[in-house]
C-alpha cells in the first residue's frame, strides 16, 4: 500500500473555535503535516491565540509542533480586543484546557514563515486563517516568498456574498485591509475561501453531538467550544449550528475537499477609509460566460464546494481516539 505524501504547512491563526476546529482538522488529514504555526491578532490577541494554540496541541499530542506570536496590531491602527461575543472572553467558548508545557518558539511568526519556506522550497503550503498581517510581514522579510511558497489558501472575504463584519467586508481581511490587500498583490496563486463558500458549510446541533460523543478528549473539547460558538450563529441562523469558515478552507488546502465553482480573477482590497474599507473587490463579471480567462489573473475565488462538508470534517475529528492521546499521557485534560 502507498502512503499519501504529507505536504508541510505553516499555519496562520487567530484562535479562535473555528481556528480551533482547523488546527484540529489540519492535524487529523493524512496529507499535511503542520511544520509551523503563527499566530495574530483577531479573533482574540495573538498572545492569547498562542496560548490556546500551544494548550490545543498538547491536548492532542502534538506539543512538539512550534508555535510563533505574531504581530499585535494591524499596519494601519491597533488591535480592537476581537470578538469575544463569537468566541468568548478566551477566544475558545470559555472552555479551559490544561495549560501547555510547550513554551512559543523564538522567532516571530513572519520569521518562522520565511525559515519554513526556505527549509521546504516550492513544497509549503500556507493556510491564513486570521488577519493577514503575519504573511504581509513576512512578504516584506523575503520578496521571493511567492516563489518559494507551493500554494497560500486565505479564509477571508466576500465575493458576492454579504460581508460579517460590515455590509461588504469580512472579518480577517477587515482587521488589516492593507496586509490583505499586499498578500493579494503578491506575485503568488492565491486560493480566496470567501463567505460565499464558508457560510453554506454549516455544523448542526447532531455534529457537534457526534463530537460530544466521542472517547478522545480534543473532539469533546471542540464539541463544548461550538456550544458558545452555536449561540452567536443563532441569531443567524434562527437555530443552533454554526459556519465552518476556517475547516473549510483548511480542507481545501489539503486537497480533502473539491471547489466546483472557483474562478481564477483579478482580485483587489479596498483599504480606503470609507464604507468599503475592507472590501474584497473580485471581478466576477465573467459570470455570465463561464468566467472567461483574465490576464494577470492570480486569485481563485472559491463560491461552491462538492459534497457534505460538515459529514466530513465530523468524520475527520473523531480520527482522534482516547488511546493516542491516552498513550501520550494526555487524556482528560480539558477541564
Ligand atoms: C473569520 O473571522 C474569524 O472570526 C473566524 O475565525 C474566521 O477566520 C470569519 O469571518
Ligand atoms: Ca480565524
Amino acid at each position: 500500500m502507498t502512503v499519501p505524501p504529507r505536504h508541510p504547512f505553516y499555519l496562520d491563526c487567530d484562535t479562535g473555535i473555528d481556528d480551533a476546529l482547523a488546527l484540529a482538522y489540519l492535524l487529523a488529514a493524512p496529507t499535511a503535516r503542520v511544520a509551523g504555526i503563527g499566530t495574530v491578532s483577531g479573533n482574540v490577541s495573538a498572545a492569547v491565540g498562542a496560548r490556546n494554540t500551544l494548550d490545543l496541541l498538547q491536548l492532542a499530542g502534538h506539543a512538539h509542533i512550534p508555535v510563533a506570536l505574531g504581530a499585535h496590531d494591524p499596519q494601519a491602527g491597533s488591535f480592537g480586543g476581537g470578538a469575544p461575543w463569537v468566541h468568548g472572553d478566551n477566544g475558545i467558548g470559555g472552555v479551559s484546557l490544561a495549560p501547555a508545557v510547550a513554551e512559543l518558539a523564538p522567532e516571530t511568526a513572519a520569521e518562522m514563515l520565511v525559515r519554513l519556506a526556505h527549509e521546504h522550497p516550492g513544497t509549503l503550503r500556507v493556510l491564513a486563517i486570521g488577519p493577514l498581517t503575519n504573511i504581509a510581514e513576512a512578504l516584506r522579510l523575503e520578496p521571493a516568498l511567492p516563489q518559494l511558497v507551493e500554494e497560500i489558501t486565505i479564509m477571508g472575504g466576500a465575493a458576492f456574498a454579504p460581508g460579517n463584519i460590515t455590509p461588504v467586508a469580512e472579518a480577517n481581511i477587515h482587521n488589516d485591509p492593507e496586509a490583505a490587500a499586499e498578500v493579494l498583490a503578491a506575485s503568488w496563486n492565491v486560493t480566496l475561501v470567501p463567505l460565499d463558500a464558508t457560510m453554506a458549510s454549516v455544523l448542526e446541533e447532531h455534529h457537534r453531538q457526534e463530537l460530544l460523543s466521542s472517547s478522545a478528549p480534543v473532539p469533546r473539547a471542540l464539541g463544548e467550544m461550538l456550544g458558545y460558538y452555536f449561540r452567536f450563529y443563532e441569531g443567524i441562523f434562527g437555530r443552533p449550528c454554526s459556519a465552518m469558515h476556517d475547516p473549510l478552507a483548511a480542507a481545501l488546502a489539503v486537497g480533502a475537499v473539491k471547489a466546483t465553482v472557483a474562478p481564477v480573477v483579478r482580485a483587489a482590497v479596498d483599504t480606503s477609509s470609507g464604507p468599503g474599507r475592507g472590501q474584497t473587490i473580485c471581478d466576477l463579471r465573467g459570470v455570465h460566460m463561464g468566467y472567461p480567462e483574465q490576464p494577470g489573473a492570480r486569485c481563485r475565488v472559491v463560491l461552491e464546494v462538492e459534497g457534505d462538508f460538515a459529514a466530513h470534517l465530523v468524520e475527520t475529528l473523531l480520527t482522534f481516539s482516547e488511546s493516542t492521546t491516552a498513550a501520550l499521557g494526555l487524556a482528560g485534560s480539558a477541564a
